[in-house]
């Protein structure tokens, strides 16, 4: 069985101070076992965050890495640092990330191994356009990024996030039997070119999840949790989509 997760991506919002005090009331909603939760603040929360996750189940992701870990690289942040802030993860290759700053294929597998290297666990994000769905590429393009994204690096220490681009942010979900034909399609990929480690790997859903949406979309057998945005940003909406990973 594979222990379903729950990741707030708080993209470019709230304060530290905001930051801080909205992880320390998702840390009294995380459980020990049954799933597991994380969040994700601006880069210049980390330290505050991991703070506020200090001594509980919650755990903390940065939301960009360079692939770096030191260097004449103005404005970046490396794998080094993402964990002396006190980090565990890192989510790679978000669809703003490559729509508005460049990320690439190439960049995001050179990411997850800089990321591994230092322990930390990359949530690999990969999700087609609504130009590419509708003309049927939807599972080739998905699968296509997830090849990238693995070429070479431990398949058993990374989590995969499908974030169909259309549904981020649009409050259009996809229909949880749509996700559902993309994430064994991932499984299917991992299957043919990672046996092994094929059912072991958490694969979230993201893309407009809510608590009115998200019990439908953890039921689905290959959607290992959730991804989430927007609802993340308030403890409200945040831990009924924890509290529904734990009854899945
Ligand atoms: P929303 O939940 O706001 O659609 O955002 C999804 C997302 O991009 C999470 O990384």
């Amino acid at each position: 069985m594979r222990t379903p997760i729950i990741a707030g991506n708080w993209k470019l919002n709230l304060t530290i101070a905001e930051s801080r005090a909205l992880a320390s009331a998702i840390a009294k909603a995380s459980p020990e076992s049954g799933a597991e939760v994380i969040v994700a603040p601006v880069s210049l929360s980390l330290s505050a965050v991991a703070e506020a996750a200090s001594g509980t189940p919650l755990k903390v992701a940065a939301q960009h890495t360079h692939a770096k870990d030191s260097g004449a690289f103005t404005g970046e942040l490396s794998p080094a640092l993402i964990q002396d802030a006190g980090a565990s993860h890192c989510i790679v290759g978000h669809s703003e990330r490559r729509s508005l700053f460049g990320e690439t294929d190439a960049g995001v597998n050179e990411k997850v191994k800089a990321l591994q290297a230092q322990g930390l666990i990359p949530i690999v994000c990969i999700g087609e356009t609504l130009a590419q769905r509708e003309a049927g590429d939807a599972i080739s393009t998905v699968t296509a990024q997830v090849a990238a994204a693995l070429e070479g690096v431990d398949v058993s220490k990374l989590v995969l996030a499908y974030e169909p681009v259309w549904a981020i942010g649009t409050g259009k979900t996809a229909a949880p039997a749509d996700a559902q034909e993309v994430h064994a399609a991932i499984r299917a990929w991992l299957t043919e070119h990672h046996a092994s480690l094929a059912q072991q790997v958490q694969i979230l859903y993201g893309g407009s999840v809510k608590p009115a949406n998200a019990a439908e979309l953890l039921a689905q057998s290959d959607i290992d949790g959730a991804l989430v945005g927007g609802a993340s940003l308030k403890a409200e909406t945040f831990i009924p989509i924890i509290e529904a990973a734990i009854a899945s």
